[in-house]
């Protein structure tokens, strides 16, 4: 079976992303790599987390301590990065 990695997936695009993704490519994994900041609510994506196709784990890109174990003994075939900080103010 096929892996995505989604960043940012617990965002505004990311999130709209995971669901369309899910429906559309019902025999890839999908995994929803975010941080959860200011901007990530798992709300967005409630629901989902039944779903056997689907994982969220929660990390940072820049973080050191993200277990990047996690992440790589999924096999990632392709990545998608949403992961942001889109509202920087001034
Ligand atoms: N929203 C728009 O209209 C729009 C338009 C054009 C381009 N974009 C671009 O698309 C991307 C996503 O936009 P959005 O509106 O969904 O942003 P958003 O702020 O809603 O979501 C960003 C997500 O990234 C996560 N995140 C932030 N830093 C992270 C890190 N270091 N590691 C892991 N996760 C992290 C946040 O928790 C959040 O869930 C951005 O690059 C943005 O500039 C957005």
């Amino acid at each position: 079976m096929k892996s995505l990695l989604v960043t940012g997936g617990a965002g505004f695009i990311g999130s709209n992303f995971v669901r369309y993704f899910l429906d559309a490519h019902p025999g890839v994994r999908l995994v929803n790599f975010d941080e959860l900041t200011y901007a990530g609510n798992l709300e967005n994506l409630a629901g989902l987390q039944d779903r056997k196709e689907y994982t969220f784990i929660r990390g940072g890109l820049c973080v050191r301590t993200t277990p990047a174990s996690d992440i790589e003994s999924r096999s990632i075939d392709a990545i998608v990065h949403f992961a942001a900080e889109s509202h920087v103010s001034a």
